[in-house]
């Protein structure tokens, strides 16, 4: 009897221990699987002199793919040489720079091969070790080895700039690049985009399009724990982290209003009927989206609108006081007096130039922060090959008291048929505390 009791002390925690470990193996060799296997997270050798004889009309395709990914956008300080990198973006976590992408060998991609760089833009991983996911290689994952290869080309192609990126300023267990091994395995699935033969192939080129280099979804998308996008809320709308703006949801009910021409005049000159771009996406307008040809652009817009509305959306409505409820004849005078010589007493603006503010989703959205914003700071649409000098809305943020802005605010929300809720001071208090870029 006691015999058998003191065996089983000496030998309980193999027992146990044996099976618990065994089972955190295989966990653990799943996970690391489910996120590309253990080659994803190696930086390829092979390859490194493979031939690289790009012709003019690969480079030249490759410039225009670069700009549909926005490498310059993000790859570059503004005003700075471009593609040197450095461009810091700002995380709940701490600070990550964007990298040197120009040819320089020592401190760009001078010496790396075409499998290096393809491996980089699929997996997320490169010399520097795992990649922080505020480069998108989530979405660059869709895009096919030809066009990834056209743009390595291209980039070779571009004058070398000696410039190492600031080191990562990232908090805690964050900062630590091998740590990104927990986050991918929690949150990094390969996912190809599924076959769809059945869709036509101007659908399947927007998918392609909006899904991979165009990286949509990074801003207009609902993320969760820790900075995570949600698949199927890929486009259901969402504060975009630490800049205060929204991108509106975007699907076919969303985008009820538009049709494709609109859409894809919107992408390609910044300015359409239905509204006009402004805050981040007068940047992606500028930067990226008013060079795609007119068929991608359209093939683009056609994708947009075949999408089912994600199951929940930003900003839920809540059972607050309905803005129209607050009209006045004070609040018409109000908005006579300051808005309507641009966006007419009616409301509906000036095709192209003064965006409608009737039947506008941005006017009406359940979130306001974007419409208390562009009144507050004003704004400029980007200026594009299509609308070389566009119109401006002026800052009203020392023409208008908080009472005076909640008034107009929810003279727009309430009038010409929109039926948005009431905009209150405390929503004004949070915008004003945002800063302003
Ligand atoms: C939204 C901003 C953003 C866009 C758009 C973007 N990048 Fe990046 N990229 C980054 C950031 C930030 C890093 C650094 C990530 C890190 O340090 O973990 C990076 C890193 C990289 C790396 C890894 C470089 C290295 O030295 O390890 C490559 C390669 C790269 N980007 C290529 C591209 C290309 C090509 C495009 C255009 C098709 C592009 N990126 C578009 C933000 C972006
Ligand atoms: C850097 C963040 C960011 C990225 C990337 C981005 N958007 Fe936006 N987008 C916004 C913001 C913010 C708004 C709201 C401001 C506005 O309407 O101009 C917006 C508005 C829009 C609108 C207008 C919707 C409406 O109801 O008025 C469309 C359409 C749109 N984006 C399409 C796209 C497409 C297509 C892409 C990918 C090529 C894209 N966006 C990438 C931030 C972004
Ligand atoms: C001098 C002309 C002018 C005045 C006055 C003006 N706006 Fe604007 N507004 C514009 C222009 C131009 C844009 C497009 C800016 C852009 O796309 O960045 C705009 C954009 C907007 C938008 C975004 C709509 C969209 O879909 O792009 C809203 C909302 C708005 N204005 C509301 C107001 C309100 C409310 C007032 C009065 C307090 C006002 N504006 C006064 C010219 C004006």
């Amino acid at each position: 009897m006691t015999a058998g009791a003191s065996t089983w002390r000496a030998w309980w925690p193999l027992v146990v221990g044996f099976p618990l470990l065994s089972l955190a193996v295989v966990v653990l060799v799943v996970l690391i699987a489910a996120q590309g296997g253990v080659a994803a997270l190696q930086v390829p050798t092979n390859g490194a002199h493979e031939s690289t004889v790009a012709d003019a009309a690969q480079i030249q395709r490759g410039a225009y793919l670069a700009r549909i990914g926005d490498c310059i956008g993000c790859h570059s300080v503004p005003g700075g040489p471009a593609l040197a990198g450095g461009r810091a973006f700002a995380t709940d976590w701490g600070t990550v720079y964007s990298t040197n992408l120009s040819p320089d060998p020592a401190t760009g991609l001078g010496d790396w091969s075409a499998a290096e760089f393809r491996h980089a833009m699929k997996h997320g991983v490169s010399r520097r070790g795992l990649l922080y996911p505020v480069f998108p290689f989530q979405h660059f994952q869709h895009v096919v080895d030809a066009d990834l290869d056209a743009i390595f080309a291209w980039l070779k192609q571009q004058t070398p700039v000696q410039s190492e990126p600031p080191p990562t300023q990232l908090d805690g267990i964050a900062g630590w690049r091998a740590a990104m091994l927990i986050w991918r395995m929690a949150f990094h699935r390969p996912t190809p985009l599924p076959q769809a033969d059945a869709l036509s192939p101007t659908w399947q080129r927007g998918r392609y399009l909006v899904e991979g280099l165009g990286h949509c979804a990074m801003c207009h998308g609902r993320r969760g724990a820790f900075g995570a996008l949600i698949a199927p809320l890929r486009f259901a709308g969402a504060r975009i982290p630490q800049q205060g703006w929204v991108a509106p949801a975007l699907d076919r009910e969303a985008l009820s209003g538009w049709n494709v021409a609109d859409l894809a005049e919107y992408l390609r000159v910044g300015v359409a009927p239905q509204s006009s771009a402004f805050g981040p996406m007068a940047d992606v307008v500028h930067d990226s989206t008013q060079y795609l040809s007119q068929a991608d652009a359209e093939a683009m817009a056609e994708y947009l609108l075949s999408l089912a509305p994600a199951p929940i959306r930003h900003g839920a409505r809540l059972p607050v006081p309905r803005a129209r409820e607050t009209v006045t004849l004070a609040s018409t005078a109000l908005y006579a007096q300051q808005c309507a010589d641009c966006h007419g007493k009616d409301g509906r603006g000036r095709a192209r130039v003064y965006p409608p503010l009737a039947g506008n989703a941005q006017v009406t959205a359940a979130d306001p922060v974007n419409l208390i914003r562009i009144v507050l700071i004003g704004a400029a649409a980007p200026s594009t090959q299509g609308n070389p000098e566009p119109h401006s809305m002026p800052p009203f943020v020392n023409r208008l008291s908080d009472a005076e802005l909640i008034e107009v605010l929810n003279h727009v929300r309430g009038s010409w048929g929109n039926d948005a809720a009431a905009i209150s001071q405390r929503q004004i208090d949070e915008v004003r505390a945002l800063s302003v870029d």
